[in-house]
């Protein structure tokens, strides 16, 4: 027999099934995505001793069908002197770096922010680019033994994401001076001497600190006006400046050349929820990019009600681009549902009516269409006999999609945060579809077949969740 703590039972009341979760430890944004030999690797900010922020280390899961993951031992563990902070993997199948095994095939790289601690003997305070390597695809990983291999000699250089650019032959790695609102461009021919390429800013993203940036290629599908074509988009997050609050995650359409990133693109939120941060692209993916966000806020990130286990990813996505209004380009995105969720379509009624109860303790995902001429909303009610919580899907007087929680959770959560941005189609449209996927704590929307993601936590607790659909109030 097994027995479990009362706070334990409760705080996996809230444990996702299909989003990653570290298993008694805290995690933020998720670092090295890469998928080899059809193996999705997460690994992930870490602290391995505690359920809040601290002792920076690289947590490791994996996964066949980005569904399910297998979590694994702690891969890169911070030590007295260095954190290791967010970065990014690349497999260097022509060994250009030399730090394969003779005769196999090329390492996994990574690439870390080595955050030097104040007891770090020459440059405390320092954060540097450094590299760890694995000639046994990701089970076991060396530190390079002359890191770091890129400095600014700088207290806010980090975050490194590095991809290959076959144009140029040539290794880049993508950067933040966060404090700067500055994007560095380094170049490289064998992963471990970096030279200086090019830097971007942009003046509309000025509400907090840049961290975490990716750039990503997108192939934009042809039309009668324009022919097929690639673009290349900057994935960028800020704390705080967020879309809904706090910490979010936004990007810029452009131009790559190997060297420089240029956009004269308005920024365009990642996703319209509170709960999408630090989000990359995985490496190693032929075709449209894969992304992986955290599921937290800093605004709020460690009193989230699931100790010892802190903070989940959110569902993976693929992004997309589409010829928009003005000749702009807009970003769309899917949800990669796990296959087999119980899923819900629901015939909207004309009138108020109860569709349906679930088991809330299992992931469910609901399909329909709203109106956005007539406001109403879809209301899922949790119920526990801890009390009743709901979480509202609706269409507010101006026609914009909202998901609030704000009386989703049994306890007061997130009080200052309680509803996404509202999404308005560009072109006046009656409806918009929505894809709704349920994980207990874990809620991921699709609206308007991609053309707004929102990600949100609640924590209800409920055993059994009833879908209502009322009129406006
Ligand atoms: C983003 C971030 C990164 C940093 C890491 C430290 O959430 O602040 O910039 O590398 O977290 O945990």
């Amino acid at each position: 027999m097994t027995i479990t703590s009362p706070s334990r039972q409760r705080a996996d009341l809230h444990r996702p099934r299909f989003h990653l979760t570290p298993e008694a430890t805290w995690m933020n944004d998720p670092n090295g995505l890469v998928v080899i030999d059809g193996t999705w690797h997460a690994f992930f900010q870490n602290n391995p001793h505690g359920s809040t922020w601290g002792n920076m280390s690289w947590g490791h899961a994996i996964s066949d069908d980005l569904a399910t993951w297998t979590r694994l031992p702690v891969a890169l563990p911070c030590s007295e002197t260095e954190l290791i902070f967010s970065g990014s993997i690349v497999h260097d199948a022509e060994n250009t770096s030399g730090l394969g095994a003779p005769g196999a095939d090329g390492p996994l790289v990574a690439f870390y922010t080595s955050a030097y601690t104040p007891s770090h003997p020459t440059t405390p305070g320092i954060q540097a680019q450094s590299v760890a390597f694995s000639q046994d695809r990701g089970a076991s990983w060396t530190f390079y033994e002359n890191n770091p291999v890129l400095t600014r000699d700088s207290e806010n250089f980090r975050d490194p994401k590095v991809f290959f650019h076959p144009e140029s032959q040539r290794w880049v790695m993508v950067t933040v001076e966060a404090l700067d609102h500055c994007v560095h461009l380094h170049t490289s021919v064998d992963l471990l001497t970096w030279e200086p390429a090019s830097t971007f800013t942009h003046p509309a993203l000025d509400g907090g600190i840049w961290e975490c940036p990716d750039l990503v290629r997108v192939q934009v599908p042809g039309d009668e006006s324009a022919a097929a074509r690639e673009a290349w988009v900057l994935v960028l997050s800020t704390n705080p400046g967020g879309p809904a609050g706090g910490s979010g995650t936004y990007t810029l359409v452009g131009e790559f050349d190997g060297r420089r990133f240029t956009s004269d693109a308005a920024p365009q939120p990642l996703d319209l929820g509170p709960d999408c941060y630090a989000a990359v692209s995985f490496s190693g993916v032929d075709g449209d990019p894969v992304l992986l966000g955290w599921m937290n806020n800093w605004a709020y990130a460690e009193q989230t009600p699931t100790a010892p286990w802190r903070s989940a990813m959110t569902l993976p996505r693929t992004l997309h681009l589409e010829p928009g209004a003005d000749g702009a380009l807009d970003v769309v995105q899917h949800l990669i549902i796990p296959e087999g969720i119980p899923t819900l379509d629901l015939e909207m009624p004309s009138a108020p009516a109860e569709l349906a109860t679930v088991d809330a303790g299992q992931p469910f995902r609901l399909r329909g269409v709203l109106s956005t001429e007539v406001p109403s909303r879809v209301v899922l009610r949790f119920r526990s006999e801890l009390g009743t919580r709901q979480l509202v899907l609706e269409v507010d007087e101006d026609g914009g999609v909202v998901l609030d929680r704000g009386d989703a959770s049994l306890d007061s959560f997130a009080a200052e945060h309680p509803r996404s941005v509202p999404y308005r189609p560009q072109a006046a449209r009656s409806e918009v579809a929505f894809d709704l996927v349920v994980d207990r704590s874990c809620v991921d929307l699709e609206l308007d077949g991609g053309r707004a993601l929102v990600s949100q936590q609640i924590f209800p607790g409920a055993e059994t969740v009833t879908v209502l659909v009322e009129a406006a109030s």
